[in-house]
């Protein structure tokens, strides 16, 4: 299966015993979301654009950073905590996770379910498919498919009718709603409520606010694993959409933004240069930043507020001892969703 998308929309791959659709945005959305990152100020390529094979095996590196110390963070939470979470959850409960990566994170809710079944999304199909496959190995009795498409996009569920029927818990890892502005994380969230259901909870990981050494310390590790991560996004726009780019004329920039409570990840241009992508030229101006993705950051009572407007209430929340670190556990609220004062 191809990452930007040969255009298949219902397509599907199976290998393994593991089940992948392919709803992968088709090459011309690819371009046209480049082309509308480029014309911004500053330029912003889509934080998704990150992940193809290569991006997908970089960040799992970078997850094995002394400096990242989100995931073994998080993963401890849910390995504690799990029958707290899954508290409510009833039998046959679907666990649809956006976002699976390396899916490594999953395994303590399986475990902590009475016959679940398992969904997960993500827009990197290879990486999808290599490790649904040993997810599937590790629970041979729990049914599980793969959807590759973009979780910031996405109408409906493509489910075989015998789930349809399942209550729904959502699982949101790794800070990913970190990478939306509040006010796109508002809309995400509040269509998360349709998907899950009025029976559907929500478990989701959220970094909070820290020492600021600290946080750009986590997204530009000693290693340089996280400056070719961000490089290699220009790499995928030479190799898959053909961009004349030089990628050694760009430096990797982590910097915390207290103001907009953000870590803001940019390749910062060295010198002035041109990119050339299809019809297009941009002109990068000596020091000009392309941001490649933000991490927003959350205490838990400015992510209640928001989950509030995306009409979810919190109902448990799991931090670790430094409380740098939750997971929240939510229900649909009574109130209907308005990201109307959902602002930065
Ligand atoms: C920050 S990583 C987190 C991975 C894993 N959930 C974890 O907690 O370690 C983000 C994951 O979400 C996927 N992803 C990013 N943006 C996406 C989007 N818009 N739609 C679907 N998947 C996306 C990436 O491919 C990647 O696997």
């Amino acid at each position: 299966m191809v990452e930007m998308g040969a255009g298949a929309r219902t397509g599907s791959v199976a290998a393994g015993g593991f089940t992948v659709i392919d709803r992968h945005p088709p090459a011309p959305d690819v371009l046209a979301a480049v082309r509308e990152g480029l014309a911004r100020r500053p330029r912003q390529l889509p934080a998704w654009l990150l992940y193809d094979r290569r991006g997908s095996e970089l960040f799992a590196e970078i997850c094995r950073q002394p400096e990242y110390t989100l995931t073994a963070t998080e993963l401890e939470l849910l390995r504690r905590h799990a029958a707290a979470l899954c508290a409510g959850c009833s039998p046959g409960t679907l666990v649809v996770e956006f976002g699976a990566g390396s899916v490594e994170k999953v395994s303590p809710l399986l475990q902590a379910l009475a016959a679940p079944a398992y969904l997960a999304v993500d827009i990197s199909a290879s990486a999808l498919q290599e490790v649904g496959q040993r997810l599937q190995a590790a629970h041979p009795t729990v049914p599980m498919l793969g959807l590759c498409a973009d979780y910031g996009d996405l109408p409906d569920l493509p489910l075989p009718a015998d789930w349809a029927t399942r209550p729904r818990l959502g699982f949101f890892p790794g800070s990913s709603l970190g990478n939306f502005d509040p006010a796109e994380a508002c809309r995400f969230l509040a269509a998360l409520r349709p998907l899950l259901g009025e029976r559907g909870q929500l478990l989701i990981g959220i970094d909070q606010p820290r020492d600021p050494t600290a946080l750009e310390a986590a997204y530009d590790d000693g290693a340089g694993v996280s400056a070719a991560f961000a490089l290699n996004l220009l790499q995928r726009l030479r190799l898959e959409l053909g961009a004349d780019v030089d990628p050694g004329g760009f430096r990797y920039r982590a910097t915390w933004e207290a103001d907009h409570s953000r870590v803001a990840m940019a390749l910062v241009s060295v010198g002035p240069q041109r990119l050339r992508l299809a019809d297009l030229e941009v002109v990068f101006a000596d020091g000009e930043p392309l941001i490649t993705e933000y991490s927003y950051k959350y205490t838990p009572a400015a992510f209640l507020a928001l989950a509030a407007q995306a009409g979810w209430s919190g109902v448990d929340r799991r931090c670790d001892d430094a409380d740098g670190f939750s997971v929240h556990r939510l229900q649909p609220a009574a109130a209907a969703p308005d990201c109307s004062a959902s602002a930065v």
